[in-house]
């Protein structure tokens, strides 16, 4: 937890989600659930999911060149890329470079960042320091996922849950406000909590893993459920008492939409009016690192943040791992 010393901002947003919406209604004729169900459980009321030529990457790029042009700067001005996601477009090459590579931002250094539905905050502050310090100028940090790709479409625990999309900010230094602060943490005792079990060098794909389809999401919903609402509510405090701020203070908070529940909840807890709080989960389900950025995009496309507010960025996921940020809006 560190307050920010050179002031570093975000002076682009854009954010692309794919044309294909799958509805509650949908699901109903693919697992055995209800629109009653889901929405009561988790307030989601469809999701977007990505087309056959569609990958983390090319959704990326989308939202990419939506925030370039929001930030009027172009590829060549980036000196680093950051692509945060949990469904690379494959284990390696990072995603970031199939980015660069799109993009034509052949002046950046590129890599990704795993840190599940918290990774665009991760990104964020990463790339903050590495902009704090002089190294780089420009930044562009992207949460992107094609959960779709690792949803059990059999399993009605989890496949009514997720959905795909990409949002983006561009970070450079400004003159006042930016980001005041941030709190990341990680509890790794609690991994088998969420998960993709195979696929890596852990557990290698064979056709046994397939079979029990082992690279699929892996979730105990009701434990992550509880800790959700402890770990958000706790990280935003944190970060906002890092630079000396109250939730009193708070103008927009923005946070990892998973479930309307969980919000419910950490917005009791925390004593954070409702009217404070950007909500997009019944478009879009959970987008892990992709739904906090979205929801920053959208919330400053459509007036909810104005210069000078603060916004708290606010999130929690697989690691477990969960991140908040302060930010004072400069634009
Ligand atoms: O992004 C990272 C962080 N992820 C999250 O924050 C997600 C956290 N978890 C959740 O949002 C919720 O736990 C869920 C929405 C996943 C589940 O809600 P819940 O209130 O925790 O329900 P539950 O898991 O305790 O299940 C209640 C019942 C079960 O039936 P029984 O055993 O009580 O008969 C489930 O089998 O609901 C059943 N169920 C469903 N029923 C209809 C589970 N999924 C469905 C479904 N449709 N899709």
């Amino acid at each position: 937890m560190r307050k920010s010393r050179k002031n570093i901002g975000i002076i682009g947003l854009g954010f692309y989600v794919p044309k294909k919406v799958l509805t509650n209604k949908d699901l109903e004729g693919m697992v055995d659930t209800s629109d009653e169900w889901i929405t009561t459980r988790t307030g989601i009321k469809e999701r977007r999911i990505a087309g056959p030529t569609e990958s983390t990457s090319t959704l990326a790029f989308n939202a990419a060149k939506d925030a370039l042009k929001d930030a009027k700067l172009a590829p060549e001005d980036l000196d680093l890329i950051i692509v945060a996601t949990i469904t690379p477009d494959m284990a390696f090459p990072a995603t970031a470079c199939f980015l660069q590579e799109m993009l034509g931002a052949k002046n950046a250094a590129c890599f990704d960042m795993s840190a599940a539905c918290a990774g665009f905050i991760y990104g964020l502050v990463t790339a903050q320091k590495f902009l704090q310090s002089g190294t780089y100028k420009n930044a562009l940090v992207i949460g992107a996922e094609k959960l779709s790709s690792v949803t059990d479409w059999q399993d009605r625990n989890t496949c009514v849950l997720f959905g795909d999309g990409a949002g983006a900010a561009v970070l450079a230094p400004v003159e006042n406000g930016g980001i005041l602060a941030s709190y990341l943490g990680c509890d790794g005792s609690m991994t088998e909590l969420l998960m993709q079990p195979a696929g890596g060098s852990r557990m290698p794909a064979s056709r046994q893993t397939v079979d029990d389809r082992m690279h699929f999401i892996k979730m105990r919903g009701n434990e992550v459920f509880k800790l959700a609402i402890k770990i958000m509510s706790d990280a935003a405090c944190r970060a906002l008492k890092a630079c000396k701020l109250g939730v009193e203070d708070i103008d927009c908070f923005i946070p990892h939409q998973a479930n309307m529940r969980i919000l419910d909840a950490v917005a009791r807890k925390m004593k954070l009016p409702l009217e404070k709080i950007y909500f997009n989960v019944a478009k879009y389900g959970n987008m892990s690192s992709a739904a906090t950025a979205v929801a920053l995009c959208e919330a400053y496309k459509c007036g909810r943040i104005r210069g000078g507010d603060i916004v708290v960025l606010d999130a929690f996921g697989a690691g477990l791992v969960w991140g908040a940020a302060v930010i004072q809006w400069q634009k």
